[in-house]
Parts: C-alpha cells; structure tokens; sequence
C-alpha cells in the first residue's frame, strides 16, 4: 500500500526562481550539498558556495507535493472557484468527483462542512493521503453521485466530472433554493448540454474559461512568457431557484 508522503517542511529557491522542496535530511541538488544543520530561514550556501534562499513551505507547497492519479485541478480554476461560491463558517458543501482531493482540501480550508464523492477506489485511496499530507478534514465517500446525494441543505455542489447534468435530477432535495452549483468541463459540448438542461431549474449566472498568462520582470526582459497552459476546462456557475 503507498505511503502517505511526508509534508514539506522548508523551500529553497535558487537562480531564476528555481524551486526546491525539502521534508528530511541533508539537501542533495545539482549545485552541491546542504547539511539538514544549516537549513536555516535565510541564505544558505550549499557546498560548493552556491547561493539560495531557504524559508518555510506553506499549503501551497504542500499542494505541489500531493500525490497525483486524476487529472488535478489547477489553482487558476481554484481561484475563480472560490471566488464565486458564497464561503463562510456556515456554507456546507458537496463535491464529487474527489480526484486527488485537491479542491475538496480548499474548501475544507474556506467553509463549515465539506462532503466529497468518488466512485473510483483508487482515486478515493489517493485523495484519503492527500487529507492527511494537506492537514485538512472533510468527509470522504465511495459513492456515485449519479446515483443520489445524501446530504440535505447543502449551500453549494462543485462537480469535476463528465457528465454533471445527471446530478440536476438530485438538486431539488438536497440543494437549498439559491444555492450555487458549479461545474468544471473541459469540452464545450459539456457546456452546452449541462446549460440547457439546468436551465429548467437554475439560473445561470456565468459561463467562463481562466486564462493565466505569466510575465518575466526581470529587467530588461520584460514580456509575457512563451509558454503557457492554455486549456484546463469551462466552468459553469448555477444558482437554484
Ligand atoms: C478530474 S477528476 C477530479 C479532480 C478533482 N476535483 C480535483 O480537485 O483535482 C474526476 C474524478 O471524478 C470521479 N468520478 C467520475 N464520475 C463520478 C461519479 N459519477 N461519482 C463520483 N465520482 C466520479 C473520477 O473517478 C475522478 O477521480
């Protein structure tokens, strides 16, 4: 059985930004050694005199580090995500699927309860390590969510699956009247169907794509990067009525 992996305790960046996680022991990279003793939170040098800058892992870190299998959801579709869904001490939330936990561990992080579905064994194992390597609590079940919901009065649905308009047939009981449902799909034609069908019981506030564009500021180099992740998926944003 795999192991859950151990947190991220420190970060080092070196030259241009270049990042380096560290849980246990001495530090072993390309430009030398630093012994676990001199891993302290401010300039280090590795044996053979190169500079880097040493400070602790925060939970962004540690998502970096999560053990992976499904397709993960990015921070960018997190963050709109977020950003659109009331989040308070009181919101009580349904997700599914699970995937490797990763929005699951923020919504955890930004509201009362959090309840996630998955159907796949293997990604429900992942996503259970991933709880405990993140430090965040939400109940975790094997379960279909085309099947039913058993939760009752929850204030949001976020669903990261393939087929999201099998899940509006479940709304009406568990779903409070102007509660959010939002929904990640990567193909336009999910969009499509899951917009039409919602709309006999939600209205829908918005349909957009996240695009992150990084720049390089670092004089005199001074343009958006050449690459870039382009596509992650459409999301939708309903609210019931
Ligand atoms: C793309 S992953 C989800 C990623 C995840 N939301 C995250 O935060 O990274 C989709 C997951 O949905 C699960 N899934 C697909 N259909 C499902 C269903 N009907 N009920 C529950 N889980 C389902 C899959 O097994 C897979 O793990």
């Amino acid at each position: 059985m795999a192991k859950i992996r151990k947190p991220v305790k420190k970060v080092l960046y070196g030259e241009e930004e270049r990042k380096f996680y560290w849980s246990e022991g001495d530090v072993h990279i390309q430009s030398g050694v630093i012994k676990e003793k001199d891993l302290k939170n401010s300039k280090v040098k590795t044996h053979l005199g190169k500079e880097l800058i040493c400070m602790p892992a925060n939970f962004i870190d540690q998502t970096e580090r999560i053990e992976r299998g499904p397709a993960v959801i990015r921070l960018k579709d997190i963050g709109i995500i977020l950003g659109n869904i009331p989040l308070d001490a009181k919101t009580k939330i349904l997700d599914a699927g699970a995937g490797c936990g990763m929005l699951a561990a923020f919504l955890a992080r930004t509201s009362k309860n959090v309840t996630s579905y998955e159907n796949n064994e293997i990604h429900l194992e992942i996503a259970k390590r991933n709880m405990q390597l993140l430090g965040v609590k939400y109940k975790l079940k094997k379960k279909d969510i085309y099947e039913g919901i058993e939760e009752k009065n929850l204030d949001v649905i976020t669903l990261d699956l393939p087929e999201p308009w099998r899940v509006l047939p479940h709304i009406e009981t568990t779903l409070k009247v102007g509660g959010s449902i939002v929904a990640f799909l990567p193909h336009i034609s999910q969009v499509e169907r899951l917009v039409t069908e919602a709309k006999k019981t939600c209205i829908v506030v918005k349909v957009c794509e996240v695009i992150e564009r990084e720049w390089i500021v670092d004089p005199p180099r001074l343009r958006p990067n050449h690459q870039g992740l382009m596509h992650t998926a459409f999301l939708v944003f309903l609210r019931r009525y």
